[in-house]
């Protein structure tokens, strides 16, 4: 049961003291999160891990493209000089937890995109965001050719961080947050194709498309945000006269720009925190955060945007079940679901990271 689950759970921890660093990302279930030391968005996170001083081992609730990077960040040279050689090990509970849109760019594909477009301009010129949900590799390559990662929190100003130094970005996975966040920026739709990794000639562009581009964005997409649909905004606005709407910029844009706030999950939390009693939403990202909200502030009034469930499968898939296993193969000094990048990629992965959290 989740209650002898628990119990286990908390002997372990008490076992291993400071030692171990429990992170949980805000789309965990109440009863994953409740285990957790720290929460926090994805960019939070990324600031744990990297600032995380005491601890041997980071247990990371959260999917398979976070663990990687607090295992970069946990362990990049500073860090582990400070701990004489020591390294922080990173667990993921169930090593199936991934990202359906990180599985949308493949290093390959990406790669071959770059080629692609470099017959047509000056890839010089063009400065390669990735956003964090991405695969280590795809960090790496940002590194190597002077682009930076961004999450859904900082992109508009690792946006203009990359206009500094560029005359284009080529942006990934997620088309939805590149795009609402070039359209703040005095961008248009016309100035940025998409790039389909399985269309022959140019991602499925002509030339010239691809000369006046100013950001060029990879077809990559959220399964879970791309089911909020305009119509639920309409009916929601129809029916709760008053309602604000409170989105996360992984949703479409015909959403997104219906929103009254669009943000990360940290500033979507925020926004409810800081608002008076009475307050009426309809929030549209993934269920167990909204779900969380509406427990915690039953002084307003909170809806989940969309009539169908749009829940998070990969997420979902860390439960008491697998946090107990894995901390009790810890104490067992039996080393599961271990996730360390290897030492090239984490090399040039830092780059970019790096160059993210020196963005303010
Ligand atoms: P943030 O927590 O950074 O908003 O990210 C949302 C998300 O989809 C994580 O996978
Ligand atoms: Fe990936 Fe979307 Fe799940 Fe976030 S919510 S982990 S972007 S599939």
């Amino acid at each position: 049961s989740n209650t002898e689950l628990s119990q286990r759970i908390q002997t372990v921890r008490q076992q291993l003291g400071d030692s171990l660093l429990i992170l949980g990302h805000h789309y965990q279930q109440d009863e994953v999160i409740e285990h957790s030391d720290l929460r926090g968005d994805s960019y939070q996170l990324s600031q744990m891990a990297a600032e995380s001083a005491a601890c041997k081992t980071i247990v990371f609730c959260g999917v398979h493209f976070m663990a990687e990077t607090a295992d970069i960040l946990a362990n990049r040279p500073e860090k582990l000089e400070q701990r004489d050689g020591q390294r922080v090990r990173v667990i993921l509970p169930d090593m199936a937890a991934g990202c359906s849109m990180a599985d949308m760019a493949a290093i390959d594909q990406v790669e071959n995109a770059w080629a692609d477009m470099g017959e047509v301009i000056d890839t010089k010129t063009v400065i390669p965001v990735t956003y964090i949900n991405s695969a280590a590799s795809l960090k790496a390559f940002c590194g190597r050719n002077g682009g930076i990662v961004c999450t859904s929190s900082n992109a508009r100003a690792v946006l203009e961080w990359a206009f500094e130094r560029g005359q284009r970005v080529f942006f990934f996975p997620d088309q939805h947050l590149g795009r609402n966040t070039a359209l703040t920026m005095d961008i248009t739709n016309d100035q940025m194709p998409v790039w389909d990794p399985y269309e022959d000639e140019l991602g499925g562009n002509d030339e010239q498309a691809i000369r006046d581009s100013r950001v060029i964005l990879w077809k990559g997409h959220c399964s879970v945000h791309q089911m909020f649909r305009p119509e639920h905004v309409d009916a929601f606005r129809k029916n709760h006269p008053g309602i604000k709407i409170l989105v996360h910029p992984e949703c479409p844009q015909d959403v997104n720009d219906l929103a009254d706030v669009s943000g990360s999950t940290g500033k979507i939390i925020n926004t409810v925190k800081e608002s008076p009693a009475g307050t009426k939403w309809a929030i549209g990202t993934e269920l167990h955060l909204v779900n969380r909200l509406k427990q915690e502030h039953p002084e307003q009034e909170i809806h989940f945007l969309s009539p169908v469930i749009c829940m998070c499968a990969t997420m979902y898939r860390i439960d008491l079940a697998h946090l107990c296993w894995c901390l009790e193969n810890l104490v067992a000094k039996e080393n599961v679901n271990v996730i360390e990048v290897d030492e090239e990629t984490s090399r040039w992965s830092l780059v970019a990271l790096e160059r993210m959290l020196a963005v303010k």
